[in-house]
């Protein structure tokens, strides 16, 4: 009887690892995100790197665990720890473009993404706010960023055309849309932006990136969301993760659109890691790897991050 009830349960787990496959994809239900550390300005023993914990938070919400990638490690660890997750974030900051353990990082994690992805193996990338204009740069191999009064405001998104049809914004709710349109629900703090005119005059950036929304800093025209056309590739020059998670300061916005807005954009991308079947080569290397085993500290009264991940 019992080894009758065991064929039962195998059988019945075969089935159901048939069964979810959907746009080709098969699906993965326990997906594992990357989010890049980097320096901290002024380091101390023990805080020499760092994470906001709201960006760990915001892809925990959608059903995803985290892995801080370190920053200053080697190709090898980093081709080993890609082999292993179902997608990278990497988030905002002001570290360097070019020199930053950050940015080093993230060159070798988009390079390997693009393999992967041209060979079929899905990898999904996420940049925000500084991952946004680190991915211009790694798409273009220019500098193209230009300075805009942006460093601390919250705007409605300028949807472009194409947004209607894109992968990031199709499943959205109508309504939610409609506030996205209308009311101040992205919250922008960069002092740095790209131009629309600077974006589709660079024609790497053209060709690869759809533009799906543009935002003005009164003058200036700039693009604020993009997802690539043939590559799983996304960036907003906004922050999705803060609506939800900070509370440091006043124009970050906390109403129901602006709170739905974090969960839905979470939700997407997490979803996209869930089309990437990469895997620790062991339960114990993934248990090792996990941001559990890290404590965040709370920074609320001195930084603009209410709880922040410290590495040495
Ligand atoms: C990373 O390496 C650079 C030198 O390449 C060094 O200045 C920096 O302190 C290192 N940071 C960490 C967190 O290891
Ligand atoms: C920058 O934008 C803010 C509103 O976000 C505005 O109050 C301020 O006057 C602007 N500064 C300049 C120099 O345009
Ligand atoms: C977007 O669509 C509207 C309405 O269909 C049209 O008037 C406008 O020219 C389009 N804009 C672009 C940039 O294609």
């Amino acid at each position: 009887m019992k080894l009758i009830c065991l064929t039962f349960v195998s059988l019945f787990f075969q089935i159901i690892s048939f069964a979810v496959v959907t746009e080709g994809h098969q699906i993965n239900d326990f997906p594992i995100i990357g989010v890049l550390a980097q320096e901290v300005y002024s380091p101390k023993p023990g805080e020499n790197a760092y994470i906001a914990a709201s960006y760990v938070k915001y892809l925990e919400s959608a059903g995803a665990r985290v892995v801080p990638v370190m920053i200053n490690r080697t190709e090898e660890e980093y081709t080993k720890l890609f082999k292993s997750i179902n997608g990278i974030h990497f988030p905002g900051g002001g570290v360097s473009m070019f020199s930053s353990g950050y940015a080093k990082a993230a060159g070798i994690f988009y390079n390997l993404a693009l393999e992967a992805n041209s060979k079929g193996d899905y990898f999904p990338v996420w940049g925000t706010c500084l991952g946004f204009e680190q991915l211009t740069l790694l798409t273009s191999g220019k500098f193209l960023l230009s300075k805009t009064n942006t460093s601390g405001v919250a705007l409605p998104l300028k949807f472009t055309n194409e947004s209607k049809d894109s992968r990031m914004f199709k499943d959205f709710p109508e309504d939610l849309i409609t506030s996205l349109a209308n009311e101040p629900l992205t919250e922008n703090s960069h002092q740095w932006s790209i131009t629309t005119e600077s974006f589709t005059g660079n024609e790497k950036l053209k060709n690869f990136y759809r533009i799906l929304s543009t935002n003005a800093d009164g003058q200036t025209e700039f693009v604020s969301t993009v997802e690539a056309y043939d590559f799983p590739i996304y960036a907003t020059q906004w922050h999705p993760e803060k609506n939800a998670f900070e509370w440091t300061h006043t124009y970050i916005p906390h109403s129901t659109a602006a709170i739905r807005t974090t969960f839905y954009m979470a939700q997407f991308f997490v979803n996209e890691a869930r089309k990437s079947l990469h895997k620790f080569p062991s339960q114990k290397e993934e248990q090792n790897a996990l941001i559990y085993n890290f404590q965040p500290t709370y920074t609320g009264s001195k930084s603009s991050f209410e709880q922040t991940y410290y590495f040495d």
